[in-house]
């Protein structure tokens, strides 16, 4: 079944000229783009994002990071994509993320760990609420997928 999930791609991933190798890479995989932008995340966006870990010794620290810098927020749809994304990323530790994931190939450490993908589909329906209008997901389809992913 088809799902969408959000995704950024963190600052150091815009500074470090990575935008293009991650996008590829979601791109290759055949998940559709439903919306993109650059955006600098205000501090209470931020906090509203990762209010889970409001309390823990890198809430600040996060938040810091996050608003640093321009990141590239997405909302991503396909199969499961919610857990394939996740599969694709890779553990938020890079050290301890499996080879080939997007974390172990591009990240050393934790907090800059080149991006952020929703862990569950309530989480992808409350962080693309923060960034997104609804009328900001377009809907399409690529004729590749129905003949040579989803047939
Ligand atoms: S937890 O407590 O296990 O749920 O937290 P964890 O999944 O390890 O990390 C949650 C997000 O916090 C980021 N992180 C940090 N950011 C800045 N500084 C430090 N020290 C730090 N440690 C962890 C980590 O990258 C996770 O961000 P996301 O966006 O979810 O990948």
């Amino acid at each position: 079944m088809l799902e969408r999930t959000f995704i950024f791609l963190k600052p150091e991933t815009v500074m470090r000229g990575l935008i293009g190798e991650i996008v590829s890479r979601i791109e290759k995989k055949g998940f559709l783009i439903s919306a993109a932008k650059l955006h600098k995340m205000e501090k209470k966006e931020a906090e509203e994002l990762y209010m889970m870990h409001k309390g823990k010794a890198f809430f600040d620290s996060i938040v810091d990071h996050v608003t640093s810098g321009p990141v590239v927020l997405m909302v991503v749809e396909g199969v499961d994509v919610v857990n394939q994304i996740r599969k694709m990323i890779g553990a938020t530790d890079p050290g301890k993320a499996e080879p080939g994931t997007i974390r172990a190939d591009y990240a050393q450490i934790a907090k800059d760990n080149v991006i952020h993908a929703s862990d569950s589909q309530e989480s992808a329906n409350r962080e693309t609420r923060i960034f997104f209008l609804s009328q900001e997901l377009i809907s399409y389809e690529k004729p590749t997928e129905k003949k040579y992913l989803l047939s």
